[in-house]
């Protein structure tokens, strides 16, 4: 599995935000994207899977050599890419398991679900990342905790099974217990097939799991790359070093 986003630009309500942004990820890779903000992070993860209200104005993302760039969600879905889904309007009102249903669907078209089966299986997970069963009746994101939302996107990734992940400030506004689950649960799912971008503001989580590499997105642009020494710099000295550069 190879994601490789070649010269991105993209807008967003008319206004350009992400200019040129160059990115190879592979399996078996952690990649770390820092940044101040406002800076694109969150747009790059949005045109990622294909959100709706960003527009591409330039450039390719391709996995595994095909050109996604134009994809819908779903397809970006059956290929293997994931970000767990932050602002849920567009599941309102859909349980849980039938989310869940549909997305596996999605990634895996192939395969067929059996439901009691399927739903034990989320069950089982949901005790991994610490939801209460009665969550799997409830509706996705539905007056969910802020710590209850980041447990079930590790839930989805534990459902679903993704080969690309993108994980947008999974670490923050969790407790410390969570934090540590979530980290463990990351650890435990990475393998030679999967590619990780961890969106983060923090060190807490990079000291958990890693990162071969760190970008640092600056004015909708990749101002430097480095390996885990940068997001040190970072932690140390904070941005304005980099907003000269950029
Ligand atoms: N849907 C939207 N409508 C209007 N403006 C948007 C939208 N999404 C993003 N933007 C703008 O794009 C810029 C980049 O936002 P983005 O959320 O990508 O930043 P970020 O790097 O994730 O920041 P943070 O660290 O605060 O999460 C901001 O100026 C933001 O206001
Ligand atoms: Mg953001």
């Amino acid at each position: 599995m190879i994601l490789e986003i070649r010269n991105l630009s993209a807008s967003v309500e008319d206004k350009q935000i992400l200019k040129d942004v160059n990115l190879k990820i592979g399996g078996g890779e952690i990649h770390a994207l820092m940044g101040p903000n406002g800076a694109g992070k969150s747009t790059l993860g949005n045109v990622l899977i294909g959100h709706p209200d960003y527009k591409i104005t330039g450039g390719q993302i391709i996995l595994d050599g095909k050109d996604i760039t134009y994809a819908t969600p779903e397809e970006r879905a059956r290929a293997g890419l994931f970000l767990a889904f932050q602002s849920p309007v567009a599941v309102e009102g859909v349980r849980i398991s039938t989310f869940l249903r549909i997305a596996y669907s999605h990634l895996h078209p192939d395969e067929k679900i059996v439901i009691s089966e399927f739903n034990k299986r989320i069950k089982e997970a949901m005790k991994t990342v610490g939801l209460d069963e009665s969550f799997i009746s409830r509706s996705v994101n539905d007056g969910f905790s802020g710590g209850e939302r980041k447990r079930f996107e590790i839930l989805q990734m534990l459902i679903l099974k993704p080969k690309m992940i993108i994980l947008d400030e999974i670490d923050s506004g969790l407790d410390v217990d969570a934090l540590r689950m979530v980290a463990e649960q990351l650890k435990k799912y990475f393998s030679k097939d999967v590619g990780y971008l961890i969106i983060t503001h923090y060190q807490r989580i990079l000291k958990d799991i890693e990162p071969q590499f760190v970008h640092v997105l600056v004015n909708g642009t990749i101002a430097i790359n480095g390996d885990k020494s940068l997001s040190d710099k970072i932690e140390e000295n904070g941005y304005d070093w980099l907003k000269e550069v950029a």
